[in-house]
């Protein structure tokens, strides 16, 4: 093999990352969010591009910038617009990263006007979006299809049961224990489960080197399909 394509081993592949939080419309100018920064899958897509795979990022509003040309940055506001921007890019895609901290439900109606306080109390109706990773588990053909997982109980076999619930080939466990990790945070500390359920924990680490280590193992399973 070329020196070429050891140092860029993903050349030629195509990856799928989904970022960042969604917003989820009640009214024309109010939204349902979360505080997810997107840093965590901008990262992960950086480190795709550096290894010379073409990325597909679809990220909800953050402030996170691509300066890597070989991201395209796909911008979405709402699940629903994250859902139908993933199926479009699906089949082409050798890898998905489910980075996205998405909405688990969402306003039954966006009303049309402004919502005006007249009422003393007020409800919001909620439905349960898609879930846009176990939607596309159950098209998997040969996607490498990595979720991630915040848990704050039972995590190994809450973890478990996502990867058997979305069809995964890997998940990455959002270890809450340490205070430096997470959630508007730099660092993270993350176990790998695979589909087999063999469990490797590594290190509070920066989120680069945690995208770092997701791609290391992107790259390992392209290396063990093709030898
Ligand atoms: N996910 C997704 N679409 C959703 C919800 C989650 O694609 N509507 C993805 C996330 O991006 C993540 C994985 O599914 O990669 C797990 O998300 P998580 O919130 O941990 O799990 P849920 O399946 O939503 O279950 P719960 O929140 O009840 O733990
Ligand atoms: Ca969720």
């Amino acid at each position: 093999e070329s020196d070429l394509n050891n140092q860029l081993p993903l050349k030629g592949k195509k990856i799928l990352i989904t970022a960042g939080p969604t917003y989820e419309a009640i009214d024309p100018v109010r939204f349902i969010g979360n505080h997810s920064s997107g840093k965590m899958g901008f990262d992960i897509a950086a480190s795709a591009a550096n290894l010379g795979a073409s990325v597909i990022l679809v990220s909800g509003p953050t402030n996170c910038k691509v300066s890597n040309p070989l991201i395209q940055l796909i911008p979405i506001i709402s699940a629903d617009e994250m859902y139908n921007v993933c199926h479009q890019y699906y089949e082409d895609v050798d890898v998905v990263i489910a980075a996205a901290a998405v909405a688990d439900y969402k306003p039954k109606m966006a009303a049309e006007q402004k919502i005006k306080k007249i009422s003393d109390n007020f409800v919001i109706e909620l439905v349960k979006t898609e879930d846009i990773l176990a939607s596309l588990g159950l098209k998997k053909r040969n996607q490498f299809l990595i979720g991630f997982a915040l848990e704050t109980e039972n995590e190994f076999e809450n973890a478990i049961l996502k990867i058997q619930k979305k069809n995964l080939d890997l998940i990455v466990l959002n270890s809450l224990q340490d205070e430096g990790a997470g959630f508007g945070k730099s660092t993270n500390k993350v176990t790998f489960i695979n589909s087999d359920f063999t469990i490797e924990a590594m290190e509070l680490k920066s989120k680069e080197a945690v995208a770092d280590d997701i791609l290391n193992k992107i790259v390992s399973h392209f290396k063990h399909i093709h030898n």
